[in-house]
């Protein structure tokens, strides 16, 4: 605990005479009789700075989870923390969303009044916001081809050398998979899980066929032939999950980001998560799963504004705006592979029975 090291005064300490001046609106540096200050470019500045400034704080977080979750083992005591300032990032995230519902009360004419003045910055190159990107997991090469060629583009060199610097680091994707590949308990001596997992699908999945078979006589053939079709097709992806191979090549599409053991392995998470060892990973993969889903949600509530403030203009950073938005939203995603798990969760009652000894493993009380 720090000791106080003399009397503070809270202008100072906040440096809010530094950090107040730093509002400077173009039209009211270029300003003339015709064209006087545009009111609203203040809140134009005021609404990014405070993005950027939570951009700052998420920033200071997950540094702080990398440098913790990077280490080849984790303590207890330690996860807390992860989870903890996960939670932080995540509850910032929640309470920015509205802040372009305020940005909003300046109309599109008003937007008109100084918006060339901006020509080309734009939010391509927010810095701090690619940075986040990046430690989370979302690499130049995840990006599809229009948005990597703004990603790179738009960047002065300083700037592009150094986020280029960054990917060569881990992220938080690839230090979950690693950690989820390290997770113990699916392949003890005398219990193969997966094994005893497969034989319960095979089992549902024969029983959803009988019942397709029983409750034929109603229906056509082409309807029984869809029914059947798409059994098949939920079957060959329980397949997909456990062939390597051909897990490999969804991985090398594009499709999956998680190796087939970190994938399995999170599976198992979500199905015992109520054992007690096993309730602070599911926690932290709900969360993970949160703040994906609201910088998913931030990127859609960010087209339709700037939809609403454009229409179907050009960005100033030169893209097609809110068309080029949307598709950085469908594609942007770090953590999708937690969401598409659910594909694979079977009820409570059909879980494979987990051996005593394994069971003993996964309580507190060992
Ligand atoms: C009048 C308000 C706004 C408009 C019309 C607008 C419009 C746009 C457009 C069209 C783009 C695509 C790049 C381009 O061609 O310039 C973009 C990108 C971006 N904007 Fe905004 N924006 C607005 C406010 C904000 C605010 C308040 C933030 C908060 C920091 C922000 C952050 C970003 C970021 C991070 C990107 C890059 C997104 C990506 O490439 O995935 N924007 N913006």
């Amino acid at each position: 605990m720090h000791k106080n090291q003399g009397p503070v005064y809270y202008n100072d300490y906040l440096m809010l005479e530094k950090f107040l001046s730093c509002q400077e609106p173009l039209s009211k540096k270029f300003a003339t009789k015709e064209n006087p200050e545009a009111h609203d470019e203040t809140l134009f500045i005021v609404v990014h700075q405070a993005y950027e400034l939570w951009f700052k704080q998420i920033l200071h977080d997950l540094d702080a989870v990398l440098t913790t979750f990077k280490k080849p083992t984790v303590e207890d005591s330690e996860f807390s923390y992860i989870i903890q300032r996960l939670d932080r990032i995540r509850k910032i995230q929640a309470g920015f969303q509205n802040n372009f519902e305020i940005l909003e009360t300046m109309t599109p004419m008003d937007f008109l009044e100084f918006r060339s003045l901006l020509s080309p910055a734009s939010g391509f190159q927010s810095t701090q916001f690619r940075e986040i990107e990046i430690k989370l997991g979302l690499n130049t090469v995840d990006r599809e081809g229009i948005d990597r060629e703004f990603f790179l583009g738009r960047l002065n060199e300083a700037d592009r050398t150094r986020l280029s610097g960054l990917e060569a680091a881990p992220s938080m994707l690839r230090l979950l998979e690693k950690w989820l590949e390290r997770t113990p308990f699916t392949n003890k001596e005398n219990f193969n899980f997966w094994t005893e997992y497969q034989n319960t699908i095979n089992k549902m999945l024969a029983e959803d066929k009988a019942t397709i078979e029983a409750n034929a006589a109603g229906l056509s053939d082409k309807d029984k032939q869809g029914q059947l079709e798409n059994l098949k097709s939920t079957q060959s992806s329980f397949d997909n999950l456990f062939n390597e191979e051909a897990h490999k090549k969804v991985v090398a599409d594009g499709q999956r980001k998680l190796s087939q053991k970190a994938m399995l392995n999170a599976l198992f998470i979500m199905l015992y998560r109520d054992e007690p060892m096993l309730s602070m990973p599911f926690q932290m993969m709900t969360i993970l799963m949160d703040i994906d889903e609201n910088f998913t949600t931030w990127r859609y509530r960010h087209m339709l504004l700037a939809q609403r403030m454009l229409g179907s203009k050009i960005g100033t950073g030169g893209s097609s705006g809110h068309t080029y938005l949307k598709k950085a939203a469908d594609n942007n995603r770090v953590f999708a592979d937690l969401f598409n798990l659910s594909t694979y969760l079977i009820p409570r009652s059909r879980l494979p029975k987990i051996p005593a000894e394994v069971k003993k493993q996964l309580n507190f009380h060992v």
